[in-house]
């Protein structure tokens, strides 16, 4: 029997933590947490994250701004309004959307932005921070929203402790997942390997995986005969496919269907790990504010 991991049940219970400290923060400071999103240009699924993200933020008591700034916004316009957010006091936590058009480079831009007001945690002094520190507390740092969202996820399904001495796979390298997940699995004592497009045998590497993280973007590559019986696998992928009457639907980077039977636990897609990215950027918010206000 597989069980699937509920991500609008985890992230439920994140959100509603977040807003008892969302409203306590407004009843002291006089105004509520605020995040500023920021997205240039008309990529699809970027702008239904961003909507997703400022809509849940107004949920969760937390004041959500949305920037649009157009696809051929330059270099210096877009350095120009992070540093205005950066000054803003009122201004708390600030996103900007990646991947950005192809003339604006990402990792300049979240360079760019202060980091006690990086709730991406993707700023290096927040990786830094997360690669170094004795132990690794989400009220004490800002940590990358999907990796702490299927960390807390793992954690709530397993049991604190559960983790230590697993053999963990974490399919992907990128620096908004596979990097920074790999470093919260190590810190709870997993074995970690980084399996990546140039892994060898990367079936078999899966296959040694106690715990399976899947963050590469291709839909459904991991295969059910990739997984270790009673595995517990962290479906990462957001991917839309057509589907034969010409209307599309999204599916993971796990072949859900075939991982039935054979994992002890999975996250599905939708419904699993995507929930829990809004409700821990929300929390990094509220934790970002807290700092901030202290
Ligand atoms: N694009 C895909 N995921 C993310 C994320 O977590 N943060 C930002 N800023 N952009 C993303």
């Amino acid at each position: 029997m597989t069980e699937l991991i509920d991500g609008n049940v985890h992230a439920a219970n994140v959100r509603a933590r977040t807003k008892v400290r969302a409203e306590a923060f407004a009843a002291s400071h006089g105004r509520k947490p605020r995040l500023d999103v920021v997205i240039v240009g008309n990529h699809p699924a970027s702008r239904a994250y961003v909507s997703t993200k400022t809509k849940m933020a107004h949920e969760t008591a937390i004041d959500g701004r949305l920037i649009e700034l157009p696809e051929t916004v330059g270099k210096d316009a877009l350095l120009a309004e992070i540093a205005r957010l950066n000054a803003d006091p009122a201004v708390d936590g600030i996103l900007v959307q990646l991947p950005l058009p192809d003339h604006l480079d990402g990792q300049m831009m979240i360079d760019a932005i202060d980091p006690a007001k990086d709730v991406d945690g993707f700023h290096p002094m927040n990786v830094g921070k997360l690669f170094t520190a004795a132990k690794i507390d989400p009220e004490q740092m800002l940590i990358p929203c999907t990796p702490l969202g299927s960390l807390m996820m793992l954690v709530d399904t397993l049991g604190k402790g559960a983790l230590s001495g697993r053999n963990a796979v974490v399919v992907g390298r990128s620096n908004i997942v596979g990097k920074p997940m790999a470093q919260l699995l190590l810190a709870n004592d997993c074995t970690v390997t980084i399996a990546h497009s140039r892994t060898r045998d990367l079936p078999a590497v899966c296959r040694q995986a106690d715990i399976l993280v899947a963050a590469v973007g291709r839909p459904e590559m991991v295969k059910g005969d990739w997984i270790k019986p009673g595995a517990v696998v962290i479906d990462v992928g957001i991917n839309r496919v057509a589907t034969a009457d010409g209307k599309s639907r999204i599916v993971g980077d796990v072949a859900t269907a075939e991982a039935m039977g054979i994992a002890s636990y999975i996250t599905p897609v939708p419904g699993g790990v995507g929930k829990m990215t809004v409700a821990c950027l929300l929390h990094n918010t509220v934790v970002a504010a807290e700092a901030r206000a202290r």
